[in-house]
């Protein structure tokens, strides 16, 4: 099927099969290889984008229910060449290693910041709980989102 998708402000189709996940349409059909595939099964948050303004998997989610909507990427977030506040956090609090689990988080930071722009260190917590990360240990992850709270 052909679905037609907003991605990032802009309209892009695509030629999917029905089972294709929207990750593996981001990644391998439109060319927004930003949202990592690690698990595809729902459990490491890697993948995280907005659709229609709601946090979700992208390998949970099939690329043909994109179809019509509207999908934010880590690559929609900075402006041009000035980062979103919230990735500058990132770098600024030294919360990347490997940085395979910072775009999703920092998808879902930007998230919760949209519903909780002053979260408390149990939102941070709950926000986050589906955001795996296999080298920092999380706190300077915790410390990015409060300093892009502060921001
Ligand atoms: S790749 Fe989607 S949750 Fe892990
Ligand atoms: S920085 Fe390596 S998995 Fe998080």
């Amino acid at each position: 099927m052909r679905i037609s998708v907003r991605v990032n402000g802009e309209t892009h189709e695509a030629d999917c099969w029905e089972g294709e996940s929207l990750l593996f349409v981001l990644r391998e059909k439109l060319g927004f290889p930003g949202s990592k595939n690690a698990c595809e099964q729902g459990e490491c948050g890697s993948c995280s984008v907005l659709l229609d303004g709601t946090l979700v998997c992208a390998c949970l989610v099939l690329g043909a229910q994109a179809d019509g909507r509207d999908v934010t990427t880590v690559e929609g977030l900075a402006d041009g060449e000035r980062l979103h506040r919230v990735q500058e956090a990132f770098v600024e609090a030294g919360a990347v290693q490997c940085g395979f689990c910072t775009p999703g988080l920092v998808v879902a930071t930007v998230d919760l910041l949209g519903r909780t722009p002053q979260p408390s260190e149990d939102e941070i917590r709950e926000a986050l709980s589906g955001n795996l990360c296999r080298c920092t240990g999380y706190a300077k992850i915790f410390d990015a989102v409060r300093l892009a709270a502060r921001a």
